[in-house]
């Protein structure tokens, strides 16, 4: 099933009349004088609401009440009271892709999808960083962001470090926690993975035509799952799930904030403001000032990382030599 903001406004008028009434029966005859719509059409809105989740009370005589909001990420649930100008503005829901980042590349090609998101309930192709698998079960947020940067090529490399940056103040501002942010562009609780970013970008004669942004997130994921068909992939280090520090803090409220954040990070980025950037995303990273070993396309790196440059890339330094990283995973 695939679902959108703009495509069901019938169920969307029920849901918002019940959403804002919550507190009262409303009988059917009401909701169909009210919302001008059929008793038919309003029956099999309310039909369609449950079925996506939400918990709709029925009494004979008195009519319905809304008791409480689906988990999925629907739509029209991202756009409603969300903060953005652009990012999330449009939204797209599937209950299982391939990929959302493979959707999203089709879509990335009409500019009119500049600032969609496309999210899946669970991916079977899902994709990491270095061709790797994603694994994608149901409870994780798997989403793609579709972006066209006014800022110039050169900050590319920066975006997935900034963008990881968004994500860790979100987590913090709705979990309050502060997870760590190891290079070049992992969250994690307690040295375990909790998300991460993979950017695909399309160049054209220098200039970016558009950029896609895929964060996964394990949000309330089965752990030792996800480690059991992860076991043996290289450069694996284990799996964190937000449920596991709270249980309150519903998906929507990340999502959103995460947007809010991720635009502001955006923006910054056009600004050039990109000092700033990487002075917060290294007060949160637990790589700088540590001992790494890393695996990089030139084979193994020891040494000391001493900073992320204005390129997003790992400076380390051993006895004899600095080394710039472009790209690679910290094995230690
Ligand atoms: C990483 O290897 O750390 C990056 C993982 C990115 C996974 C996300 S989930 C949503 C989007 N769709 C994909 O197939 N991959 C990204």
């Amino acid at each position: 099933m695939i679902y959108n903001s703009f495509d069901n406004p019938g169920l969307v008028k029920v849901l918002t009349f019940l959403q804002t009434h919550n507190t009262e029966y409303l009988s059917g005859q009401d909701l169909s004088d009210v919302l001008r719509i059929s008793r038919v059409a309003v029956w099999k809105h309310i039909k369609k609401i449950q079925e996506l989740g939400y918990t709709v009370e029925s009494k004979q005589k008195l009519g319905y009440k809304l008791i409480s909001n689906s988990e999925l990420l629907l739509p029209w649930e991202i756009t409603s009271n969300l903060k953005t100008k652009k990012i999330g503005q449009q939204a797209y829901y599937f209950d299982s892709i391939d990929s959302t980042q493979n959707q999203a590349l089709k879509m990335a090609e009409d500019p009119a999808n500049e600032g969609a998101v496309i999210i899946a309930a669970r991916q079977t192709g899902g994709r990491g960083r270095s061709g790797r698998k994603w694994v994608s079960p149901k409870g994780g947020i798997w989403i793609s962001i579709i972006l066209q940067p006014e800022f110039d090529i050169s900050i590319t490399t920066l975006f997935p470090i900034a963008s990881a940056l968004a994500l860790s103040l979100a987590i913090e501002k709705t979990f309050l926690i502060k997870p760590e942010l190891k290079w070049p562009n992992d969250l994690t609780i307690k040295g375990k993975k909790l998300a991460g970013m993979l950017v695909d970008v399309s160049l054209e004669s220098n200039k970016i035509e558009n950029l896609v942004l895929g964060v996964g997130i394990n949000f309330d994921v089965n752990v030792k799952q996800i480690e059991k068909s992860l076991k043996g992939t290289p450069n694996f280090y284990g799996v964190a799930s937000l449920s596991e520090q709270n249980q309150k803090v519903k998906p929507i409220q990340l999502v959103q904030t995460f947007l809010l954040e991720l635009e502001k990070i955006y923006k910054s980025l056009s600004a050039k403001q990109t000092k700033k950037i990487i002075s917060e995303w290294t007060q949160r990273s637990s790589t700088i000032g540590k001992n790494v070993e890393l695996n990089t396309v030139d084979g193994k790196i020891k040494g000391k990382a001493v900073k992320v440059d204005e390129d997003g890339a790992l400076i380390v330094s051993d006895n004899n030599k600095t080394h710039k990283i472009i790209a690679g995973d910290i094995v230690h």
